[in-house]
């Protein structure tokens, strides 16, 4: 016997999720146009630690932050305020993903630097409420969750630009239990949302000359959402004459990724939320782990910055959360000095990044004390950075890695 009441209770509450979803694409369709960080007379930025090695690895990159930033913070140019409130405890206090005064903080910032946080899941020890990540992603509209992987000796220099407020994150804590025996998720794919992402990706190929794009979904199973991606990518792509591009499929995609053969012709992918998360964890592992991987969440008005791992709970409860590898953050502090127009720094900063985790490495990071702290690895990064010859010595490197990578 099919419960129809079930079905009713069900269709009410897909109407309230579709109502929801239909006054976000009023919003988007009424979108301004992007922050230029050069008008501002200030620009402030919040940090948020977050929780488990989140206070720790913030607090390092905060100081290269501090570093980089030094003229600006002391011409009064530049702000750097502590946001409170972003913990497990407190969210679970108030049983929500972001505390309102929390929000209400973040939004007097421009762009934030943000340590990983506890996402609990069915069965955790916490209530299982909605990610904070996920969370800031929505409430801040940071749609473009962008994500850089290089390996130059392997010829490897990819992008990831990630769909990062719909897809099957968009409802992710609202699907529905109809029965006991069925549950349902939802995946939203909005015109505005996909095209605005689409863009982003074929933009940032056109700006860096990589010039090519590779859409991936799973539009031949999943034929609505991902079918909206690939009919929405062939009408931007149009825009964009100079910039070849292909689709792909998702596990193809992933196989391709560890294929010698083909995976340097890649540059700039585009995708959905969910295989952009999957995806970009297997990238950075190629690239050495998730603790080397920075990740922009950007969105017009506002930006965030952070480590694309979790919050390693354990390392803190062992006593060792000070020396979680800080790099991943630092990574962040990277792009984030990109983003608002501080080239040099952002340059600057990635090549001391190489130069100390890839290259050099005088100090290395075990997670315990065997190696470094991360404030000591913090430490060589900043020194790294003062080295007058610091462009040739990276070059250096560099050069002979890819040497010896072709003499194998
Ligand atoms: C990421 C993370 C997050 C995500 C989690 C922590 C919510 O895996 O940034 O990739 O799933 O997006
Ligand atoms: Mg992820």
């Amino acid at each position: 016997m099919v419960d129809e009441q079930a079905i009713k209770v069900a269709q009410e509450r897909f109407g309230e999720l579709l109502r929801r979803q239909l006054e976000r694409v009023d919003v988007l369709k009424g979108e301004g146009d992007w922050i230029d960080y050069s008008k501002l007379d200030k620009l402030i930025i919040g940090v948020c630690g977050g929780d488990g090695i989140g206070p720790y690895i913030c607090a390092s990159a905060q100081r290269v932050m501090e570093f980089l930033l030094a003229d600006k913070i002391k011409a009064g140019k530049a702000e750097i305020r502590q946001i409170d409130g972003l913990t497990i405890e407190r969210r679970v206090e108030v049983m929500k993903a972001i505390p309102d005064d929390t929000l209400e903080e973040l939004k007097k910032c421009h762009v934030i630097l943000k340590g990983p946080t506890t996402t609990p899941k069915k069965g955790d020890p916490w209530p299982n409420i909605e990610s904070a990540n996920v969370a800031m992603r929505k409430q801040l509209d940071l749609f473009a969750n962008v994500r850089p992987v290089s390996v130059p000796e392997l010829g490897i220099d990819w992008v990831f630009y990630r769909e990062n407020t719909e897809g099957s994150y968009a409802l992710g804590s609202d699907g529905v239990n109809v029965t006991d025996d069925l549950a349902m998720d939802f995946c939203v794919a909005t015109t505005q949302g996909t095209e605005r992402i689409i863009r982003a990706g074929f933009e940032h190929a056109k700006k860096t000359g990589k010039n090519y794009v590779s859409l991936v979904t799973k539009a031949n199973i999943i034929k609505t959402t991902d079918g909206k991606f690939l009919t929405i990518a062939e009408n931007v792509a149009k825009d964009y004459p100079d910039v070849k591009w292909d689709d792909w499929f998702i596990d193809i995609t992933t196989a391709k990724l560890i294929d010698p053969a083909r995976r340097s012709d890649f540059k700039v992918f585009v995708l959905p939320n969910l295989y952009g998360d999957i995806i970009t964890d297997e990238a950075a592992q190629i690239q050495g782990g998730v603790g080397t991987a920075g990740s922009a969440n950007l969105g017009k008005r506002y930006a965030m910055f952070e480590a694309i791992h979790g919050s390693a709970p354990r390392m803190v409860t062992e006593g060792r959360a000070q020396y979680a590898d800080p790099c991943s953050m630092i990574k962040a502090v990277a792009m984030m000095m990109e983003h608002i127009g501080e080239i040099e720094k952002a340059k600057k900063l990635n090549m001391a990044l190489d130069v100390c985790t890839q290259f050099e490495k005088k100090l290395v990071m075990t997670g315990r004390d065997t190696g470094a702290t991360g404030n000591e690895f913090a430490d060589y990064i900043m020194e790294t950075m003062k080295r007058p010859d610091l462009e040739t010595v990276w070059q250096g490197y560099v050069d002979a890695s890819i040497a010896a990578a072709k003499k194998n």
